[in-house]
């Protein structure tokens, strides 16, 4: 993150809190405000998690983590905590991953005879750990993402497009897709980072364009259906996304809107590059049909619900302000899924996958080691 400000953060003992808390930036008032979110129990975090108040495949893994840890702290029940964490929302794999790592920590110090407290200080190192190496891995994907647009792209910087919001906001250090954005305008090899609005939740309008207008990227939003024109006019280098889940095949649940860029993409001869953990791979789903997308509700498209007033209530029918007529039905699926044959790469922070197969993928999550 920005050297002023963390998409989350773990505060210590409050005698006025009655204990440890888990302080988000609330993703839901940005742009218009930087408003904190101070989680002292678990239904407080779900809540949080379920409206977008933190987001972001990472970040979903690191507030899982720190959210069993608080249970663990504050004496709820860690297995019914790590179980109503792990299911708050289905598709993003790094959220049932991060509350395991801290829920397998606390269960081994119980299990060898440990105390509550040495448990809760153990679930509470893992997550920070996960924090931290969710970090050191961000800079290893903009390593990585970096030299593979150099061989990709070449002529006077690149103009790069990306979906939803993959930086800073969604990470310990500075995202996926957006980290690579990020080096390359640290290297000066940013001509233009067109940045899709996403609806209907806005992640590109609220928060890429925040953090490209806090990092002074040169940036252009776009409504989601004008990427076809920017690609017919030859204005698009590389598509660059994140992941919620990638399956064994290498297929990739995004955001709503990622699949139709990279059939854009292929059909206009263009990288689609998708920038992710190997912590957001899951060898245990063998391919996109497996991978449960999360079903928001309709309301989301049916009302317009302005960015400053977004709340964790704007998901309750009434939140906003009609735009189709009373009584619509609407289909409102979170995420969409991109076969392997239409992505060029898949950037991790172990190495660069491409061609994307089963085989090479599980060859690099198989390398040994942590980061
Ligand atoms: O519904 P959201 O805002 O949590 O969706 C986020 C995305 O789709 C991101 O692109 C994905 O989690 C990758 S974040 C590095």
């Amino acid at each position: 993150m920005a050297e002023d400000f963390a998409a989350l953060r773990w505060d210590e003992p409050d005698e006025h809190l009655g204990g440890p808390v888990l302080v988000l930036l609330d993703q839901t008032r940005l742009p218009a405000e930087e408003v904190e979110l101070a989680c002292t129990d678990v239904p407080a975090l779900v809540q949080a998690i379920q409206s977008l108040a933190v987001r972001g495949a990472p970040l979903l893994g690191i507030a899982g983590a720190y959210g069993v840890a608080l249970a663990a702290a504050r004496g709820y029940d860690v297995e019914e905590a790590a179980e109503h964490l792990a299911g708050a929302r289905p598709t993003a794999v790094n959220l049932a991953y991060g509350v395991r790592r801290a829920a397998d920590a606390y269960r081994a110090v119980l299990h060898e005879g440990g105390t509550q407290a040495q448990a809760s200080a153990a679930a509470l190192d893992e997550a920070r750990e996960l924090h931290a190496e969710d970090a050191r891995g961000s800079a290893r994907m903009a390593e990585h993402g970096l030299r593979l647009l150099g061989e990709l792209a070449t002529g006077g910087g690149f103009r790069l497009l990306t979906h939803c919001n993959t930086g800073q906001l969604v990470s310990g250090g500075d995202g996926t897709a957006l980290a690579v954005v990020l080096a390359a305008h640290r290297a000066g090899e940013l001509r233009r980072l067109w940045v899709d609005e996403t609806r209907p939740l806005l992640q590109g309008a609220r928060l890429t364009a925040y953090e490209a207008a806090r990092a002074g990227m040169p940036y252009t939003l776009l409504a989601d259906n004008a990427a076809g024109s920017l690609f017919a006019a030859g204005e698009v280098d590389a598509v660059l996304i994140g992941a919620d889940r990638i399956a064994a095949d290498g297929s990739t649940a995004n955001k709503v809107g990622s699949y139709p860029l990279a059939v854009l993409a292929r059909h206009h001869g263009v990288p689609f590059i998708v920038v992710a953990p190997t912590t957001t791979v899951d060898l245990d789903t063998p391919d996109g049909d497996a991978i449960e997308i999360e079903q928001r509700p309709g309301s989301e498209i049916t009302e317009f619900t302005a960015p400053h007033t977004f709340s964790s209530e704007m998901s309750q029918p009434g939140g906003g302000v009609p735009i189709a007529p009373l009584g619509t039905q609407a289909y409102n699926p979170a995420f969409d899924v991109t076969p392997p044959e239409l992505i060029t790469a898949i950037v991790t922070e172990r190495g660069v996958v491409s061609p994307v197969t089963a085989g090479e993928l599980a060859g690099l999550c198989a390398q040994a080691g942590n980061i």
